[in-house]
């Protein structure tokens, strides 16, 4: 067998590249409780960060701050260069519990987010029936959530974030109500969508091993009060068909170095 040399994991402490989002020395508390400390953390165009860390230690606190949903108690976030003040259609964000609405059907639950925006009802239909083929829940379209499984209703929350054409788009632990099956393929098609549409994704996980196989930048997050402990770019493997991604050697020392600086905290 040929000897394969390990590559040294390659970090980075700042970037040139082109960021759409920007957060700049963030920090909020609820009541007592810190959640983040002055995060700073820059969101490359076009790639899909991850933010990872352990359970409650401000993820989807520093996500809705970037959407705009609460408001950081110092710091600002930067998109487009632009100060946030709230939401608004340049992101739109996939939620950890789909956030459908239980009394409409799968198309107009995608197309909801254009009907909140005032796109006429022909256009938005057209757009969300693209959207639904996208995700693979063609023939879905009449159904309602309670007739499908959890990983379809994920979809149709994927399904309606694309379909309002935000630049970014922000996800919340999007695959952790579905089961491992479902999550793989997921995390596949997460892939091809990061190549085929020009979008700024912000994924939100506590896994390792999703972390790697999706993100082209890994933020890790400390434990309350959260900030950045260090930025991971995994590298040449994710150029890889992504059936082999999850054997290679970089791929796996990746995942053991994360979790060889994550263990200390788990308690
Ligand atoms: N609305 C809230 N009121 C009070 N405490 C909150 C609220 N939202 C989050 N927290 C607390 O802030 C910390 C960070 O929460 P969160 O951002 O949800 O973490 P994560 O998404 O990483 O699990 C946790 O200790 C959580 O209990
Ligand atoms: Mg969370």
């Amino acid at each position: 067998m040929p000897q394969t040399k390990k590559k040294p994991v390659h970090l980075q402490e700042a970037q040139a590249a082109d960021n759409v989002v920007s957060v700049r020395n963030v920090s909020k508390s609820y009541g007592d409780v810190e959640a983040l400390r002055n995060l700073t953390l820059d969101f490359p165009r076009g790639q899909l960060t991850s933010l990872l860390g352990p359970s409650g230690c401000g993820k989807t606190t520093l996500l809705k701050i970037i959407a705009g949903l609460i408001e950081a108690d110092s710091g600002e976030v930067l998109v487009d260069g632009k100060t946030v003040t709230g939401p608004g259609p340049d992101r739109s964000f996939v939620f950890q519990d789909f956030a459908l609405l239980p009394w409409a059907t799968v198309l107009r639950n995608v197309a909801f987010g254009l009907e909140l925006r005032g796109v006429a009802r022909a256009e938005r239909e057209d757009t969300a029936r693209r959207f639904i083929k996208d995700v693979g829940l063609a023939g879905f379209e009449n159904s309602y959530p309670h007739e499908l499984s959890g990983g379809m209703r994920q979809r149709v929350g994927l399904a309606r974030a694309l379909s309002v054409d935000a630049d970014v788009i922000l996800m919340d632990e999007p695959f952790s109500a579905v089961d491992e099956q479902t999550r793989r393929k997921f995390q596949e098609d997460l892939l091809s969508l990061v190549k085929n549409e020009s979008k700024t994704f912000i994924f939100v996980t506590h896994s390792i091993e999703e972390a790697v196989y999706v993100s082209d930048q890994i933020a890790i997050l400390l434990p309350r009060p959260s900030r950045v402990s260090e930025i991971i770019r995994p590298g040449s493997f994710r150029q890889k068909s992504v059936e082999n991604i999850r054997r290679d050697s970089e791929y796996l020392d990746i995942v053991d170095r994360i979790w060889a600086s994550l263990r200390s905290y788990v308690e």
